[in-house]
């Protein structure tokens, strides 16, 4: 999507530890423009895939998969992060590592808004190394749930966690792919 990588080149920084900063647009502040746009983007790229449910994980997933949601017209669920396992068999329940905070916490959902019946689109804001999304995968896997695709945002390419996804057999269509980036160059995947 070439607003997207426009987007991050005019608005977004690259901080120590291979982070990029996007807050302007899609973190702590939201193009609510930009956002309508990016859902549809979404929705387009799916739009053949009979998607009947949208699945993210709070907090920066959730704006990016209404928006779809509400270019798809179906329902969005959030997996909620848990730091322990509580699990109490009301809900599906995944452990995810997370590369960049270096912390591991539950990813849970409650078993009434994910079944058998559904095929799902996991949506996030960034994929990185993919434990999220692995860890969502997870959740569907469960419920037995189909999972039709991912999409991201922002792919950080170099870290790999899309292209494991995709070569997994996967569909995984990420709005921006960065395959490398610096504080003074970032190169998209063509
Ligand atoms: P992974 O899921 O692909 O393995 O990535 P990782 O564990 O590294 O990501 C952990 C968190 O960091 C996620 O948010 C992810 O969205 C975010 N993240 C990863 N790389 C970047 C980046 O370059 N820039 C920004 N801005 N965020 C990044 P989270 O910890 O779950 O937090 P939140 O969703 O509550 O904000």
């Amino acid at each position: 999507m070439r607003m997207m990588e426009e987007k991050i080149l005019s608005e977004g920084s690259v901080l120590p530890g291979g982070i990029l900063k996007v807050g302007s647009f899609l973190n702590q502040q939201i193009d609510t423009c930009f956002l309508k746009e990016i859902g549809e983007e979404i929705a387009h790229l799916f739009s053949n895939d009979h998607v009947t449910k949208i699945l993210t994980i709070e907090s920066s997933g959730i704006a990016i998969a209404a928006a779809a949601g509400i270019a798809m017209g179906v329902p969005m669920v959030f997996a909620k992060k848990h730091k322990s396992s509580n699990v109490d068999g009301e809900v599906y329940s995944a452990l995810v590592h997370s590369f960049t905070k270096n912390t591991d916490y539950n990813v849970v959902v409650s078993r009434d808004y994910l079944t058998c019946a559904d095929r799902v689109l996991l949506v996030d804001d960034f994929l990185a190394a993919g434990n999220a999304f692995n860890g969502l995968l997870e959740l569907c896997r469960q419920a037995g749930a189909e999972v039709v695709g991912f999409s991201a945002a922002i792919e950080k390419g170099f870290q790999r966690g899309g292209d494991k996804l995709r070569e997994k057999g996967y569909k995984v269509e990420s709005l921006a792919v960065i395959d490398s980036m610096t504080d003074s160059e970032i190169v998209f995947r063509t």
